[in-house]
């Protein structure tokens, strides 16, 4: 049996870096250190690094002292503000594309503009984002969303970094209607489109797939839904035990992949444990 991984599998730039700030955070510090929501959308590394006293906080209000790490998705700029006051010392672990994405939105808010974040209003980035702007910010994943948006003087468009490109095309498209002048920031980062194609291309050329990450994981998710749509035998797991022997029945070739939050350590278990399955 072959066993093929996805050259990007894994960790993204953002990812890494923020994980490489917390454990240098740990490494020279012995008080408690805390993340502003999980820094990582994997339980396993998360755990991982509470063993490292690096642990994970859903908000301000449980953090009374030490230093808090933001994670590679960024914070609203209030919750800055309010760890700053509170006396916290601040690590910005935001990825430098969303940092540059939220630059981008306080700048077309000083200069006028209506401001359109394509994306999902839930995500802590977006939240993130729509807090560097004025109450003229909306938040759309779909033109649908936009229906009811009065004509502007001018628009300026920002992207969810993790955002289809087709629907930041479709509501440019839809706002160079709405406005004489439309400013758009193609904010979208390419590690998630590389990771899918990637995984699209390896489905196609094997008979088993593997998908590595958190459940919740959304890009992780989408990479399993977009390998089963190419190859029924597709399987998403979080850890290497979770993989029966019996799905690699018949399998001459077996791919794997993993999502952007996904630890090289676990990729590296789920090839050794596929490898110990092999008859010998
Ligand atoms: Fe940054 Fe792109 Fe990862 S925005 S956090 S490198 S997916």
């Amino acid at each position: 049996m072959e066993i093929y991984v996805a050259k990007s599998a894994g960790f993204c730039f953002g990812v890494k870096r923020a994980l490489n700030m917390a454990e240098k955070c740990a490494g020279e510090s012995s008080a408690d250190i805390y993340t502003l929501g999980p820094i990582i959308h994997n339980p396993q590394a998360v755990q991982k690094l509470e063993e490292s006293r690096v642990y994970a906080k859903k908000g301000l209000s449980e953090i009374e002292k030490g230093t808090v790490i933001i994670r590679s998705h960024g914070a609203k700029l209030e919750e800055v503000t309010e760890a700053g006051e509170k006396g916290l010392k601040i690590v910005d672990a935001t990825c430098p594309f969303v940092k540059k994405a939220q630059d981008l939105v306080s700048m077309l808010t000083d200069e006028g503009y209506s401001v359109i974040v394509v994306g999902e209003k839930d995500h802590p980035e977006v939240k993130g984002l729509i807090s560097y702007g004025s109450s003229d910010i909306r938040v759309a994943e779909s033109v649908a969303e936009l229906e009811d948006m009065p004509r502007k003087k001018k628009i300026g468009v920002v992207a969810q970094t993790t955002v289809p490109m087709e629907k930041l095309e479709d509501i440019v498209a839809f706002c160079i209607h709405k406005a004489a002048e439309v400013k758009v920031f193609n904010t979208i980062c390419n590690a998630t489109s590389i990771r899918q194609e990637e995984a699209r291309d390896l489905a196609g050329k094997v008979d088993l797939m593997i998908v590595v990450g958190g459940r919740n994981s959304a890009n992780t998710r989408r990479l399993a839904d977009i390998c089963r749509s190419i190859q029924a035998r597709t399987h998403h797991i979080e850890v290497a035990s979770e993989i029966d022997p019996l799905w690699l029945s018949g399998a001459a070739k077996v791919g794997i992949t993993g999502g952007a939050s996904t630890p090289d350590w676990i990729i590296r278990e789920v090839i050794d444990r596929i490898s110990g399955l092999i008859p010998k």
